[in-house]
């Protein structure tokens, strides 16, 4: 056993968790930093483990028992699990644009990852949470909160995850389980940002009137919403974009 809390990062080795996984650390927590490429999960690790106690996982999320092999080996490595922050983005390839041109192979798999896998890492971590008094924490897009044109099939997705995380948060507020989703919008520095493309995060920043988030804007959140401060807090759907949205 340790006396670090563990803190899980599902697609930690993404723009995000990486700065998530950064911040934990500075702030005492045991890293668990999950991702599928191995390369990218050792350079993150490696680069961040000047800061304290961090070890990489490799799964892929389409594999049907990944979040519960995952789970096993996190809980099996530190004996606990304390907080779970999904990160994944699995890319949305044709998920956004005019409803016409978009399929529904496409979004049956977007429906997949976007609601299936946040519920299989929540049932695989369930116990653990539940031993600690801890949270989970998934992150959608405002799509999933906000209307808008060429965003019907990821808002419907994103609006699952966001359904299946409220619901879920009352009743394991039972078992001492606290659960959020944060939705970041346009993210400066990003993977997602480059591929959007300058033009397009130009625009935004513009509609943003404190200025586009961070990867490093949002971790403090991710964080305080996983410590002792936000015990009572449960439930919530925070977006996190700079006054784009409100
Ligand atoms: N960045 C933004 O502008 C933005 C805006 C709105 C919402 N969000 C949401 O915020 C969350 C984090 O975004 P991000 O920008 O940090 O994403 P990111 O940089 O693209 O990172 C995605 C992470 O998911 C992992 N991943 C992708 N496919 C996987 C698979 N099949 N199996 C296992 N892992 C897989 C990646 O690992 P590999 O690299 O090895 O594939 C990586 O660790 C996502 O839910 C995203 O939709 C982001």
């Amino acid at each position: 056993m340790t006396d670090h809390k563990v803190l899980l990062i599902a697609g930690g080795s993404g723009s995000i968790g990486s700065a998530i996984a950064r911040h934990a650390l500075s702030q005492g927590w045991k890293v668990a930093l999950h991702g599928r490429r191995l390369e990218k999960v050792d350079a993150a690790v490696t680069g961040l483990s000047y800061l304290g106690p961090i070890d990489g996982f490799l799964a892929d999320i389409w594999q049907e028992d990944a979040a519960e092999t995952l789970v096993a080996e996190v809980a099996e490595q530190y004996g606990r699990i304390d907080a779970v922050i999904d990160c994944t983005a699995t890319g949305p390839m044709g998920i956004t644009g005019l409803f016409p041109e978009t399929s529904p192979e496409v979004f049956g798999d977007f429906l997949n990852v976007s609601v299936g896998w946040i519920e299989r890492l929540a049932h695989a971590a369930y116990d653990f949470l539940s031993q600690q008094g801890g949270t989970l924490i998934g992150f959608v897009s405002d799509a999933g909160i906000y209307a808008a044109p060429r965003q019907t099939l990821i808002g419907a997705a994103r609006a699952g995850t966001i359904g299946f995380i409220r619901n879920f948060a009352v009743e394991a507020a039972r078992d001492g389980i606290r659960a959020h989703v944060i939705s970041p919008s346009f993210v400066e520095g990003s993977e997602s940002a480059l591929r959007m493309g300058s033009e397009r995060m130009a625009k935004a920043a513009r509609r943003a009137g404190l200025g586009l988030p961070a990867a490093d804007d949002i971790a403090p959140l991710a964080l305080f919403l996983c410590s002792d401060g936000a015990a009572k807090i449960t439930g919530q759907v925070i977006s996190l974009n700079g006054g784009l949205n409100a």
